[in-house]
């Protein structure tokens, strides 16, 4: 095992957990595929270099979906819509602060499988 401590990291958590039953759910509500991609393009002309975009299972407030989760300042934006996006990075980009090196070539590209919150119940 080896443990890391990236104290530049933020981390954008975009649930696209998407319930077939009816019960309330974020991907039901928009194109969370289409949020993910204009989201990390948003982030990568920003040059929020050190931020990292993943998408995510079921993040618990499904009612107020979309909902996005931003660590380490655990940051909810909720009922998110795709014209709030922009607004969202200018937001990261005040959240990370002089200290985040715009202009360099930003690398946000994270496809990894949903990441499953597990202090839930299954969600789907
Ligand atoms: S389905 Fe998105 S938070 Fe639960």
């Amino acid at each position: 095992m080896e443990e890391e401590i990236q104290p530049d990291a933020m981390h954008v958590f975009l649930c696209q957990n998407h319930r077939a039953d009816g019960r309330a759910s974020c991907t039901g509500r928009w194109d969370a595929d289409e949020a993910l991609r204009s989201l990390k393009r948003l982030a990568r002309e920003a040059g929020l270099s050190h931020l990292r975009v993943t998408r995510a299972g079921c993040l618990g407030p499904c009612e107020k979906g979309p909902n996005l989760l931003v660590y380490p300042q655990q940051l909810w934006f909720h009922g998110v819509a795709p014209e709030d996006l922009p607004a969202i990075v200018r937001r990261l980009v005040e959240l990370a602060g002089p200290g985040d090196p715009r202009g360099e070539d930003a690398s946000p590209e994270v496809d990894s499988p949903p990441i499953q919150n597990p202090s839930k119940e299954s969600t789907t």
